[in-house]
């Protein structure tokens, strides 16, 4: 077989056999292909696109190509939750807290930020002490004796896809439904849970640009993890705006405590009521929506949503009294204000504008070997349907470097719509593929 064949037939649109398949991607994982036909080969693929069977054969061999983990041992239906990537999203910090609190197993592995998405993993790790490098005994243990732990992807994980992802990255091609869809299931089917919940973003600060390819990801995410034995669903969700009013490491865990013992915003609350209830439905802890729900509303209030994070914190080595009071979470210390330029309602915060000043102002990693600034970020004062007067605050930025507000403030030049009349109310939640 020769790789050159491969990449013709793709180019012709014909769908690839098993074989091919799994031809190539053991090739490219050893190094007997090399990147610039992985490259030609993702890029036919891009403009090609792939069968369901391709797409499940992709999948399943970029799973075996590395480790995979074994939950059996821990008793309960284990439910993962996954999001293809936003701005503001720390709803992983809530759910699963609140779904663990609801007799929910979750053993969770996941990633940090890149680009203008934040990573759950960075955001816990804001937290004075906590790490999220926790061996297989221990993430066993934890999750046994305390239903949790969310932790970060172990070493050989899916090895033909962090190869994969990074080429894609510099080659234009991460915005292939086909690519993502193999790429983050394989990384869900190799980490063992029973079942996934995938929030699908679509809008500016998401990979799926329209409500259209953002259904298409998630039908074939839900297809490749029922042909894999796993129950998933996926809910598709709005990402034009930032989730919630914090975009940022630190930022993000104080909104996320705060959401934890029931204060936040509208429509942050109904993204994590949505969310910690199908996962508790995944996971057989109540028999309709609505018994998950008040399930939810409970653990809320009754502060063991709040005691299973800090449970989880302090097992994994973080000081609880920042999170018991987060204004103890420093911030970075030179703040810069945007201002509304005009008086009106605001229609639009671009969410990819402020994912990536937030960024700039050192909250993310431009490539994978950056270091974050945990207290750098965006707070906004003002969130769309907000009125504000010529003048009023809208974006609170933090930086510990000065030199960065400028390439923040440039960046956020008119992510920000005001006019005259009231925007009307949308939810955030678009779809559900089961
Ligand atoms: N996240 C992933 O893990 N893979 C992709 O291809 C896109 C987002």
């Amino acid at each position: 077989m020769r790789t050159v064949d491969i990449i013709e037939k793709k180019k012709l649109g014909q769908e690839l056999t098993d074989e091919e398949i799994a031809f190539f991607i053991k090739g490219y994982t050893e190094g007997t292909v090399p990147d610039y036909q992985a490259s030609a080969l993702a890029m036919a693929v891009y403009f090609q696109d792939m069968s369901d069977r391709e797409i499940s054969t992709l999948t399943l061999c970029m799973r075996d190509s590395g480790d995979t983990v074994d939950l059996s041992d821990i008793p309960g239906i284990k439910v993962d939750k996954h999001s293809t990537g936003g701005v503001g999203d720390k709803v992983t910090m809530i759910v699963a807290p609140i779904a663990a609190a609801c007799g929910v197993p979750i053993a969770k592995m996941s990633g940090r930020g890149l680009g203008f998405t934040g990573g759950t993993i960075d955001k816990l790790e804001s937290i004075p002490g906590l790490s999220t490098a926790v061996d297989n005994e221990r993430f066993f243990k934890q999750v046994k004796d305390m239903g949790i732990a969310v932790v970060g992807q172990t070493g050989n994980l899916c090895p033909a896809d962090k190869k994969l992802y990074a080429l894609r990255d510099v080659t234009a091609t991460i915005d292939s439904i086909p690519m993502i869809a193999s790429s983050i299931m394989s990384k869900k089917l190799a980490a063992g849970s029973d079942r996934i919940l995938l929030d699908v973003t679509t809008g500016s600060g998401a990979f799926m640009k329209s409500t259209e390819r953002a259904m298409k990801l998630a039908e074939r995410m839900v297809a490749i993890g029922t042909a894999a034995g796993r129950k998933t669903v996926a809910i598709v969700t709005d990402m034009n705006t930032p989730l919630g009013r914090c975009v940022g490491n630190r930022l993000e865990v104080m909104e996320a405590v705060d959401a934890l013992h029931g204060k936040a915003e509208t429509e942050l609350m109904e993204i994590c009521l949505t969310f910690a209830s199908n996962m508790i439905l995944l996971g057989e802890k109540a028999e309709t929506i609505e018994e998950a729900e008040s399930m939810v509303e409970r653990v809320i209030s009754d502060g063991s949503a709040y005691k299973k994070f800090r449970d989880m914190v302090m097992a994994q080595g973080g000081d609880v009294s920042y999170i018991d009071d987060i204004s103890k979470l420093e911030l970075a210390p030179i703040e810069y204000e945007i201002k509304a330029a005009k008086s009106g309602y605001i229609h639009n915060i671009d969410a990819l504008a402020v994912g990536e000043a937030s960024m700039l102002l050192g909250a993310g990693r431009e490539t994978k070997d950056d270091n974050i600034d945990f207290g750098a970020g965006i707070y906004l004062e003002k969130l769309v349907g907000d009125y504000v007067n010529e003048g009023d605050t809208i974006l609170r930025l933090y930086t510990s470097d000065k030199s960065k507000i400028s390439n923040a403030g440039r960046r956020l030049e008119g992510a920000i719509v005001i006019s005259e009349n009231k925007p009307e109310g949308k939810s955030k939640i678009i779809g559900k593929v089961e």
